[in-house]
């Protein structure tokens, strides 16, 4: 019979989460969700009602206002809060060094992770973040925690980059990308950290391809235990 297992992979900054993520739910059949992109959703509505992101009444009362949701698209799913679409916004650099500031909010992570925990409760998920294994699914069959070393993190940000004409130098891009993974770290709620039962997949010299064989067998392998 067919399982719908609930996969969490989580890591650091670029470590491939999303690309590998959306690779292995299509082989599978599952639905994939970017818990990322619910944060980075949050932090462009703060951003764009002028709400101070630190103040976390206030974040938390403007998020009464907004419904993040996802719909089919390509090469990537269209992301949208309420009616307007928001796919690339969230992706522009305001957004990206300002997430972290947000996603330290208690409030805020205990309304995504609720959310989250909704989506995924039926199964045939694959959802990438920060805090999936350990905090939002701590009972999900499979747990990935992908990582690379900072250098090979910043040169594949690069080459996306440069793939969509920005062209921020490469020390800055490993600059920002350590100081996001610090502050993700060291934060006092559901910080980024491999759960127990996490196997660590380090994709610093592998391929996508690689890193999605590896994934699909720990699926594979799972399945056939339960
Ligand atoms: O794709 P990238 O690695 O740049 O980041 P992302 O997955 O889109 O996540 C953006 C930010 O959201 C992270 O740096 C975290 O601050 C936050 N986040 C989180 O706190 N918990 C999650 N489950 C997912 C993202
Ligand atoms: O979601 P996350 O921030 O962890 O990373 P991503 O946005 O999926 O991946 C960052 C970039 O690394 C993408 O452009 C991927 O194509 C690339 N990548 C790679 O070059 N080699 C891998 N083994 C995995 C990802």
């Amino acid at each position: 019979a067919k399982q719908a297992l609930q996969v969490a992979i989580d890591g650091p900054a670029s470590a491939g989460k999303s690309t590998v993520a959306k690779l292995v739910a299509k082989q599978f059949g599952y639905i994939y969700v970017d818990t990322g992109a619910m944060y980075r959703a949050v932090t462009y509505w703060a951003m764009h009602h002028q709400v101070s992101l630190t103040d976390e009444a206030a974040v938390a009362a403007l998020m009464q206002t907004l419904t993040i949701s996802f719909k089919p698209g390509e090469p990537d799913q269209l992301v949208f809060a309420n009616d307007q679409e928001i796919t690339m916004a969230i992706r522009q650099p305001d957004v990206t060094n300002n997430v972290s500031t947000i996603a330290a909010l208690p409030k805020v992570r205990e309304i995504l992770t609720e959310q989250q925990r909704r989506i995924a409760a039926a199964g045939g998920i694959v959802m990438d973040g920060r805090d999936i294994g350990s905090t939002v699914l701590p009972h999900a069959e499979v747990k990935i925690f992908l990582v690379a070393s900072a250098a090979e993190r910043a040169k594949r940000r690069y080459a996306e980059n440069i793939q969509k004409g920005i062209d921020t130098p490469l020390a800055q891009l490993q600059a920002e990308i350590e100081l996001r993974d610090h502050k993700d770290s060291t934060r006092k709620v559901s910080p980024l950290t491999q759960a127990t039962d996490a196997v660590l997949v380090d994709t610093t010299p592998m391929s996508i391809d690689q890193v999605v064989e590896t994934i699909a067998n720990i699926i594979k392998k799972q399945s056939s235990t339960i």
